[in-house]
């Protein structure tokens, strides 16, 4: 079984030693877990402190200031951050006594002062709508006082800043388009750490992967917590757009007419977003999706349970039956299209029916890769104040057990397709296990190794037979 569904604990990200400012002498190492949004974060504030004096370092002794971009979605991803704050202490101690912590991103959001209070080695909190005040912070902690702001916003999207890339292999990349969300899925903390929903200017998307064209990217993930819920009608939250004028309203651009601008725009670029949320994705951009061979066929579309009972318990906006009517949509559109998932077992007053109808629901869609977790209380949401976390832990684990086994026969099914046919794929660089061979990613999302020929090089696009696979990789040759 690969881990792939281990998400929060993994470590997205953490800064290289890049090239910077010259003038810059004081360094960075920052690091980031939980989603790709909190990676992308941590590249908009690698710009920003870069424009203050921080170049970014892979050396933790080294560092001048460590921050670390927190995730707060599970339990479980707060414990990994704690660790690392120790691993930090222990330097701190030992190495470099000067050091400055700073903890940013949705636990810094969910737990402000606490958090200066609760770990001493905390110098700085900042949440995910703040880092432009980051410079301003650091001259307080440079004063020896502890400096916090965690205000969320109406308007942040960070549209001006040009990301530093960090960890990048050159090749593929993150643009955000959406910050915050409105859903309020009862199980979820997002829409507390991160705010509500708004649009990033589509001219600072376009001007952002034509940087990235420029420097010779080829991939760019489109980024939100919510994309198809996308609306730019010159700025402002999501939700006032009942208040636009009529002439805003006429310009507004939805995510639909982004993506066909940008595929329309970049016809060499690959493009792929994440995440979708059932409730918002619309027809006319399964037809966008399949108008254009450079929007990869692929989508994350998050379903969470299966049991019309259980979607309503977790507001969900959609039944059963409607995400099934999407799923049919989808494969009649666009045939080749990979679809994946989230999925929690044993949330609050899951029945075994319950869990049951979730296992049938992937027996229909039979899902190319999933994300799975148990059910994980987080404080201050819906479900922890108003349900009961009543499913006993073992029952959570059996459950998801049975949806991970069930994810591993589906993804095996889907990677079995495959085999003997010949897909195009982009090389992302050397695959883990061999230098011999390259890893790259098929339109599908599908990892696929094979044997270099010495006529390719990283950043191409080549076509490949697949002559076998197991349930996460696809191994073949270059035609
Ligand atoms: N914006 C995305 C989800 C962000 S969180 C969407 O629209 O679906 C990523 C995933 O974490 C969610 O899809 C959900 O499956 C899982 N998750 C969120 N809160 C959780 C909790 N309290 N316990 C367990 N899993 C959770
Ligand atoms: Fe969370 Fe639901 Fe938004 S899962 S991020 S509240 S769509």
């Amino acid at each position: 079984m690969n881990n792939e569904h281990i998400i929060d604990e993994k470590k997205q990200g953490q800064s290289l030693h890049t090239e910077g400012k010259k003038s810059n002498t004081k360094k960075l190492f920052i690091e980031s877990y939980g989603c790709q949004m909190n990676l992308n974060d941590s590249e908009i504030v690698a710009a920003i402190m870069e424009e203050n004096g921080y170049n970014t370092t892979n050396l933790l002794e080294e560092a001048d200031l460590v921050l670390v971009n927190t995730c707060a979605i599970r339990e479980k991803a707060e414990q990994t951050v704690r660790k690392r704050l120790e691993k930090y202490n222990a330097i701190k101690k030992r190495i470099n006594p000067t050091m400055k912590v700073g903890v940013l991103g949705c636990m810094a959001e969910r737990l402000k002062e606490k958090f200066l209070e609760e770990e001493k080695i905390v110098d700085l909190v900042v949440g995910p709508d703040a880092y432009r005040d980051l410079p301003n912070l650091m001259t307080e902690v440079e004063a020896g006082r502890d400096a916090i702001n965690v205000l969320l916003s109406r308007d942040e999207t960070y549209a001006d800043v040009s990301p530093v890339r960090l960890n990048s292999n050159g090749v593929s990349a993150f643009v955000s388009i959406t910050r915050g969300c409105d859903n309020m899925c009862t199980f979820c903390v997002v829409p507390f750490t991160r705010g509500r929903e708004r649009s990033r200017n589509p001219e600072s998307i376009v001007s952002e992967i034509q940087e990235l064209w420029d420097k010779g990217y080829k991939e760019v993930t489109l980024l939100g917590q919510n994309v198809d819920s996308y609306l730019w009608y010159g700025g402002g939250l999501k939700k006032d757009y009942k208040n636009a004028t009529e002439a805003q309203k006429q310009n507004a651009v939805d995510f639909a007419m982004l993506l066909d601008k940008v595929a329309q725009q970049f016809p060499i670029m690959r493009f792929r977003f994440s995440t979708s949320n059932p409730q918002d994705m619309h027809l006319d951009v399964l037809h966008v999706m399949a108008k254009y061979k450079n929007i990869c066929k692929y989508i994350h579309l998050p379903v969470q349970a299966g049991s019309t009972s259980m979607l309503k318990r977790m507001n969900r906006q959609h039944t059963r039956e409607e995400y099934i009517a999407l799923i049919d949509n989808i494969r009649k559109i666009i045939p080749e299209c990979a679809i994946s998932h989230d999925i929690i077992a044993g949330f609050c007053g899951e029945t075994e029916e319950e869990h049951k109808e979730t296992l049938s629901l992937m027996e229909y869609v039979k899902y190319d890769f999933g994300f799975m977790f148990a059910y994980s209380n987080r404080p201050g949401t819906p479900a922890a104040k108003r349900m009961e976390d009543d499913v006993p832990m073992d029952i959570k684990k059996r459950r998801l057990t049975e949806i991970i086994n069930l994810q591993q026969v589906h993804g095996l099914y889907r990677m079995e397709q495959f085999v003997g046919k010949t897909v195009e794929v982009l090389i992302e660089g050397d695959s883990k296990k061999s230098a011999k061979h390259w890893k790259g990613r098929n339109s599908q999302n599908a990892v696929v190794i094979f044997e270099k020929t010495g006529n390719e090089a990283i950043g191409d696009f080549v076509d490949v037979k697949i002559d076998t696979c197991t349930s996460a990789t696809l191994i073949g040759n270059r035609v």
